[in-house]
């Protein structure tokens, strides 16, 4: 086992088309964002597990001579394996989680306990660690801090148990590991996705891996080739909500009105394929058509969402205020709240942008603008550290 400190980031994402669709086997389009996942683990040797994340306010220890002790036979030896609902059940036994404990805590929780015990038990002992994940992502917000989270822990314990090796080199300030390294990461930070989330497409943990932009599908990923640098305003409608309950309003719907509801499907479907065409075709120049082919896209996938049923009155009042500023937006993530993204057109004036978010921001809303297409998962030297990085740090 590694005995040094390790810098791990990983990054948010948005869906540019495919939410909900991709859970029924459609294509989605999704990008890195440059808002990141920093983790910094420890090890150390007072012969605990410490878990914090600060952000929501979580600090968790465990004996590890308490760990040891336990059956953990239900956890298969070996690759990435499925974390069904009883096992789920028998880690919650396993970290002593409160009846009272917040649905967001406990979930972050066992998915942690579930990567480290299954990835760590190949050790001769299991190790002591002291493990901090902190975010510049929103929670619940549809951003894909969840998935960040376990790709960072997926990194991290796979690294530390030597599992992978260190990509990081003498001098470096920050390094990606191999291909088939981070196929290891991201089969395990789905694992990860799935204790948190049910029954994820896979879509958030393989672009927060990859990085970049891609399209995803059925666990078929590639990258999509030169994409234009579009610039996006990412707005937070700060409105809670939870992607697993709207997962299954969908399924739900799908179920009760299947002829209506499973061509919704196929159009969202053929809206992620225009939009890969046209990407594909604008390379560095785009032509200001191409921006009105995504904005109709937009428009169309946006309604179609609505009909699913996971839009909200925050949503409408975002497409609502950008649409009277001749901008076109649509949820991204789960919807029935968290974060839409507005196409920002070049040519567009600063002070109309400033104008926009200004009145984003009055209806209560956050409002950033942002490039897309961020690097993946990353190591970063915890001696040579970035100011990004260290300001993270400092933060804590
Ligand atoms: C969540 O970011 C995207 C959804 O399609 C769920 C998923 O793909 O797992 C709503």
């Amino acid at each position: 086992m590694l005995s040094e400190v390790l810098l791990v980031s990983a990054p948010g994402k948005v869906i540019l088309h495919g939410e909900h669709a991709v859970v029924h086997g459609k294509v989605a389009l999704a990008v890195a964002l440059n808002l990141r996942t920093f983790l910094r683990l420890q090890p150390h040797s007072n012969g605990k597990v410490d878990l914090s994340l600060p952000n929501i306010g979580i600090k968790w220890a465990w004996d590890v001579a308490r760990l040891q002790l336990l059956d953990t036979s239900f956890l298969e030896q070996g690759d990435a394996t499925t974390p069904t609902p009883e096992l789920v059940e028998k880690l919650k036994e396993v970290a002593g989680l409160p009846d009272d404990c917040a649905v967001t805590e406990s979930l972050a929780v066992l998915a942690f306990l579930y990567l480290y015990l299954s990835i760590c038990r190949k050790q001769r002992a299991l190790p002591s660690l002291d493990i901090v994940v902190w975010s510049e992502l929103p929670h619940g917000a549809g951003l894909g801090s969840s998935a960040a989270y376990s790709v960072c822990l997926a990194a991290a314990l796979l690294t530390v148990c030597e599992e992978i090796p260190n990509p990081l080199k003498d001098g470096d300030r920050v390094n990606r590991w191999t291909k088939e390294d981070l196929e290891l990461i991201n089969n395990w930070a789905f694992q990860g996705e799935r204790v948190i989330h049910g029954n994820p497409s896979g879509v958030d943990n393989a672009v927060s891996t990859w990085g970049g932009a891609l399209r995803y599908q059925q666990g078929k990923i590639s990258s999509l080739k030169r994409p234009p640098a579009l610039q996006i305003l990412l707005t937070n409608t700060k409105v809670p909500r939870n992607t697993r309950t709207l997962v299954a309003g969908v399924r739900n719907r799908l179920l009760k009105f299947p002829e209506i509801v499973a061509p919704l499907l196929t159009s969202i479907d053929a809206i992620s394929l225009e939009c890969e065409r046209v990407l594909g075709e604008m390379g560095e120049a785009p032509a200001p058509e191409q921006y009105l082919v995504l904005e109709e896209l937009i428009d169309m996938n946006q309604h179609h969402l609505n009909a699913l049923g996971v839009g909200h009155a925050s949503l409408d009042q975002l497409c609502q205020v950008t649409r009277a500023r001749g901008l076109h937006s649509k949820l991204t993530g789960a919807g029935g709240g968290g974060c839409g993204i507005t196409l920002l057109k070049p040519g567009l004036e600063q002070p109309e942008v400033e104008a926009t978010k200004q009145a984003l921001t009055s209806c209560g809303f956050d409002c950033w603008e942002t490039s897309i297409g961020a690097p993946g998962v990353s190591i970063h030297s915890a001696t040579s550290l970035d100011s990004r990085v260290q300001q993270a740090l400092d933060g804590l």
